[in-house]
């Protein structure tokens, strides 16, 4: 991860318009898919034009594209590009190699179905049409990629539109990491129902936690949120507690990484910490996500794969001199488990559905 380097702003910046920011997109004519490195943000906007499978992978595991839904797309346009140009006629090798370019990005990073949901699309459309010329099998891998993208944006819209009836106008909004545009192909998901209030006038009042170790929050949805005119406060994670004993938070969004059938679900790391203290002062929890981030395939959140990276990020990637001991243990999990009986509701774009999710989350996405 690359330090931020504040107050340069380059071009890039006038064209990502407004607060319409534009996280991931194809550029097929020049085999590239164009994301911007949200390593850099917010002190610097610089597209990265990805092209092999390696590009995609390195831009994953590095949180240059972040967001379960946005890893998912981008690891589609992967590898759409990386068997765009292979000179073959042979079906049965293109598939090969369309599974293998699969297994090598799904490997990029564990926690987040979306991933493999993703890449599942990808290899049952050449599943399905196997019998077809190799020269389609491209053309319905670029039609499948685009559809995942394309999807991912009204899933949004539509989490938004259900969210929109948990607002009222002032309410106080905390949201943990960034399920924003940055992480999504659309208008976000934690951050959906918000983006639609604001546009009503409702004048939320958001709290972003900074999302240690990687600062997500601080980084990716202060920065979003307050350049589209929310009026948005920072806060350190361990202030979420005291700001809503003081009354100043109505209700919690979060995005998530996978939700298991039981409606346990995994998000990033703190996560945990903001259920419990919501349900300690009585504040509704609220998960937003697509249908692709649920996982009827694991029972509990017992079975979620829980990303551990480098403790260099928790003692010395945001400072001058490591703040730590030399050679102290670090751990540095990724993301958290929440139970399902902290949540008050899962937001998909199939509605709100509440517990019980065994039953309920079955119901609202229509999976026997
Ligand atoms: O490690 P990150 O930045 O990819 O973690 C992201 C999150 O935890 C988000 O809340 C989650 O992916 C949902 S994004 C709509």
């Amino acid at each position: 991860m690359t330090r931020l380097s504040a107050g340069r702003v380059s071009t890039v910046q006038e064209k990502q318009d407004g607060h319409e920011i534009r996280t991931i997109w194809l550029d097929d004519a020049n085999d590239a898919a164009v994301v911007i490195d949200q390593t850099l943000l917010p002190g610097e906007t610089r597209e990265l034009r990805l092209r092999t499978p390696a590009d995609f992978y390195d831009a994953i595991i590095r949180l240059a594209v972040r967001g379960a839904p946005a890893i998912g797309i981008a690891a589609a346009y992967g590898v759409y590009l990386a068997v765009k140009r292979l000179d073959t006629f042979d079906r049965s090798s293109f598939r090969k190699a369309v599974d293998g370019h699969c297994d090598y990005l799904n490997s990029s990073r564990p926690t987040a179905v979306n991933l493999k949901w993703a890449l599942d699309r990808m290899k049952s459309v050449l599943e399905r049409n196997i019998d077809k010329p190799v020269s389609e099998l491209k053309s319905l891998l670029l039609l499948e990629c685009e559809s995942i993208a394309r999807e991912d944006a009204e899933m949004c819209d539509a989490i938004g539109r259900a969210t929109m009836a948990l607002l009222r106008p002032g309410m106080g909004v905390l949201t943990h990491c960034n399920a924003g545009r940055l992480a999504t192909g659309g208008i976000g998901t934690a951050t959906a129902g918000i983006y639609l209030a604001e546009r009503e006038g409702y004048g939320l009042r958001v709290y972003c936690d900074e999302t240690r170790p990687l600062l997500q929050g601080a980084r990716l949805t202060a920065y979003e949120l307050s350049r589209a005119g929310t009026d948005t406060t920072l806060i350190c994670d361990n202030m979420a507690s005291f700001v809503m004993s003081k009354g100043l938070i109505d209700i919690v969004f979060t995005g998530c990484d996978r939700v298991a059938a039981n409606g346990d679900i995994a998000n990033k790391i703190g996560t945990l910490s903001v259920a419990i203290s919501a349900k300690q002062y009585g504040i509704p929890f609220y998960i937003c996500a697509p249908s692709s981030t649920v996982d009827f395939g694991c029972p509990s959140g017992e079975g979620i794969p829980i990303e551990e990276r480098a403790g260099s990020e928790v003692t010395s990637l945001w400072y001058d001199k490591p703040i730590a001991p030399d050679g102290i243990k670090v751990r540095n999990p990724a993301f958290d488990v929440t139970p399902a009986e902290f949540i008050t509701g899962i937001i998909t774009e199939k509605g709100i559905v509440s517990p019980p999710y065994e039953n309920n989350l079955r119901g609202a996405l229509d999976k026997a």
